[in-house]
Parts: structure tokens; sequence; C-alpha cells
């Protein structure tokens, strides 16, 4: 089977050192186009340019945009005046909403639509998510609903975002205390990635972000630049954009590896959606959406225990790829060299360890978590645990079935 990927490495530096890449999908009715613009300058000033490429929004159509007032008032400016400029006659608005979780909900959901009313926004219009998860999930959900879909472009601003929920076509809002309980399956046109926003993301958003693109690097060894990831290489060999690498080197060298993590995280996310987009996939293929879930079933049950909001999503899951990576060394799956690489690369990414906030007096006991783990619907369906684990070699993950309570209950004393 040919990929059903078109990579693109395309464009010239736009500045020094940085460089555009963009990963396009192809082959269904759905395809869209993932464009990286570099750290280096600000690339939300071609919106308008691109949208010409990549939608069929007339001279005279609608755009509304979504965002929440801290992106908004960072970044709407540069996005108004450069659709402003490709589309003259276009009417646009502006709907900044309150920015968090909380706001993610169907009162917001509802100023979205009644904001899309007021506009007469219709199927030949568009609508532009420009914010980090939250905005994007309840922005793409609007957008899914409204005259039952209109044309919607995602421009994330968080890195979690950029890696993740803006590729992949999940777009939700939370529903009585349920997250995510309303939502479905609707892609966007296009994704527009500024790395250049990443610049005014708060550190601790900046490292949630990252723990997601490290998982990415122990799920998919065989995607872009992958090699790296055979330790048994000698570094000399490696190539100098590897995703292992620039992962290693990022402290030092932030500019020029994110862009490229950014890249490769986002093929690896198209790649798994492509094989599996509506996670239809049996729940215990390895191919399938659910190893996107590598480290997230700990890491749901330590946002559930502690309190939503408590850890960021991103913080909980560097806490459950180090507990996946320890349960799987127990387990006999991964030996005890590549535990360490994990853990030094953990560590020095300040993905390990994660410490709890000072108000949190203890952490959660063991028996809370795995009762926790128990409710998600993605672990089991016989009382039985089953997990997204990692295997060597390093790189890969298998879906384990029946894992024993004990070993979970081990791993789980040893991180706090
Ligand atoms: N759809 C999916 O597949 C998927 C996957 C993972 C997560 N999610 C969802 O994503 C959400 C979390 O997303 P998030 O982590 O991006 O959180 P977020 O959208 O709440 O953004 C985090 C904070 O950063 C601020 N911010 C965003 N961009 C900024 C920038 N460039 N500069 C300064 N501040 C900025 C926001 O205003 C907000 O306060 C959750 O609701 C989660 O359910 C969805």
């Amino acid at each position: 089977m040919t990929s059903p990927l078109n990579v693109h490495h395309d464009v010239a530096p736009l500045n020094q050192g940085c460089k555009t890449l963009s990963v396009a999908l192809s082959g269904k009715s759905h395809s869209y186009p993932i464009s990286i613009g570099s750290i280096g300058t600000h690339s939300l000033s071609q919106l308008g340019g691109w949208l010409q490429t990549v939608t069929t929004l007339k001279p005279t159509g609608k755009v509304l945009i979504v965002t929440d007032e801290t992106v908004g008032a960072l970044y709407a400016q540069f996005i108004t005046a450069s659709i402003k400029e490709s589309y003259p006659s276009a009417t646009l608005q502006l709907l900044s909403l309150p920015a968090g979780e909380s706001a993610k909900q169907l009162d917001t959901l509802t100023t979205i639509l009644t904001a899309a009313q007021a506009l007469s926004l219709t199927r030949s219009d568009l609508l532009i998510a420009l914010g980090g998860g939250v905005i994007g999930d309840m922005a793409g959900f609007a957008a899914s609903i409204y005259y039952r879909g209109v044309p919607f472009v995602q421009v994330p601003t968080t890195l979690l975002a950029m890696v993740d929920s803006s590729v992949g076509g999940k777009v939700a809002i939370n529903f009585k205390e349920v997250k995510n309980g309303l939502g479905q399956f609707y892609q966007p046109i296009g994704v527009f990635i500024d790395v250049a926003t990443l610049e005014t993301l708060p550190q601790r958003e900046q490292l949630a972000g990252l723990a997601e693109i490290v998982k990415y690097g122990l799920i998919e060894r065989s995607a872009l630049g992958l090699s790296v990831l055979d330790t048994n290489q000698p570094s000399s060999q490696l190539s100098a954009s590897s995703f292992w690498e620039n992962l290693a080197t990022l402290d030092s060298n932030w500019r020029e590896a994110i862009v490229d993590l950014i890249a490769s995280s986002c093929y690896i996310k198209a790649q798994v959606v492509m094989r599996d987009e509506q996670e239809l996939a049996p729940a215990t293929d390895a191919t399938g959406r659910v190893c996107l879930n590598l480290g997230h079933t700990f890491a749901h049950a330590y946002e559930a225990a502690l309190g939503y909001g408590t850890l960021l999503h991103g913080e909980a899951v560097a806490i459950g790829l180090m507990q996946a990576t320890w349960l799987s060394e127990t387990l006999g799956l991964l030996n005890q060299s590549t535990v360490k690489t994990i853990e030094t690369l953990m560590n020095a990414l300040n993905l390990y360890p994660i410490t709890l906030p000072n108000h949190v007096a203890k952490p959660p006991c063991p028996e809370q978590l795995l009762q926790l783990m128990g409710k998600d619907k993605k672990v089991t369906t016989t009382g039985k645990l089953r997990l997204v684990l990692p295997v060597e070699p390093l790189g890969t993950v298998v879906v384990q079935e029946g894992v024993p309570i004990e070993a979970v209950k081990q791993v789980l004393l040893r991180y706090f």
C-alpha cells in the first residue's frame, strides 16, 4: 500500500536557519494541508495568501475568527490584517472568548454559534480557530454542527495544539463533568502553524506540549527522521535533523529543533489518523488510533484524582510515559538500557520528575488511581487492564491485555 501522505520539505528558508515544511494528506475527500511556518518570523501575516490556496472563500465571503482573550490580544491583529490584504471585500468578525478549559462548555459553544448566525455565515464562508486546544476543539465543534458543517481552519498557538489537537479531526466540548462529552470527528480544511507564536507561550505550557512530542518518538520509529531511535548507532552516523536528536538538543537548539519536531509529530499523528480516522480499528491493534493513548491511561487517572487543572494534561502525560516505560521493564518488554535512555531524555527535557503543585498535600493513592484507570473506556472490557506499552525496539508499542494489577501498583508507587 502506498502512503497516503505526501511530505513536502518545500520552501526555502524564510529567515536565518529556519524553514517552512508542510505535510499534506491526500487520497481522501477531506485531505488537508498542514503548513508549518518558521520560528524566526510571523507567518501569521501570510495567512490570507495561504487561505487563497486552500479554501474556496469568495472575495466577498465572511470569516468568523474564534480565539481566546489571551491569544486574541497577542495575534488577532496579524491575521485580520493578512486576511484583509488578500480579501479586501470580505467581512471579518473576531470573537474573543475567555481563556482556559473552564470555557470549553455549552454556553461558550452557544456564543460561537450565535456569532456565526449574527454574521449570517454560510457553508461557502469560513470559520478560523486561533488558539490552543480548547479553542480548536470548541470552534471546530461549532463549525461541524452549524448549518451541518461549515469549512474551518485550525491556527494552533500552543505546542500541544500544534502537534496534537489541531491534527486528526477530533472536536468537542466538555459536558456535565464529562471531558469531551459532546463532540465528533470533523476535519479542518487546513492547519496553519506559526511556530513563532510559541515565543509567548508560558514555559509550563511548552513542556506540556513536549510530553506529547516524546510520546510520538516512543510510538513511531518508522516515521520521518526517526533513525536515531536506534540506540546502537553511533551518534556520528545520525541525521542532523532526526527526531530523537532534536529532542535531546532542544535546550541549546530550541529554535532549530522545534520546527522539525513539530513537523515530525504532525506527520506521525497524520499517519496514525489516516490509518484509523475514527478509532474503529480493534482496541488491540497498536497501529490504530489507540496507540496515541500511550501514557494517557495513567495521565487521565492523575488528572481526575487531583482534580482537572491541577496538572496540565501534558504534565500528567509525562508522568504516564515514565510509568508505562517502567511497567514495560517489569513485564520484560523493554530492556534496562532502553529504559535508561528514555529516563535520561525525559529528565533532560524537565519532563521527569514532574512535581505536584505545593497545595497538593500528597499524591493520590494507587488504589484510587487503579480504580480510575479501570473506568477508562479504552482500558478494559472484561475487568482487566489493557494498556498501550512501549516495547523493543525503542519507537514501537503494543497493546498489552491482562496487565497484572500488582505490577501497575508498583510503578504508581515508584513515581512519587
Ligand atoms: N482534539 C484532540 O485531538 C485533542 C488532543 C489533545 C488535547 N485536546 C484538548 O486540548 C485542550 C488543551 O489544549 P491546550 O493545552 O492548547 O490548552 P489551552 O487551549 O487552554 O491553552 C493554554 C493556555 O495558553 C494560552 N495560550 C495559547 N497560545 C498562546 C500563545 N501563543 N502565547 C501565550 N499564551 C497562549 C491560552 O490562552 C490558555 O490560557 C484540552 O481541552 C484537551 O481536551 C484535544
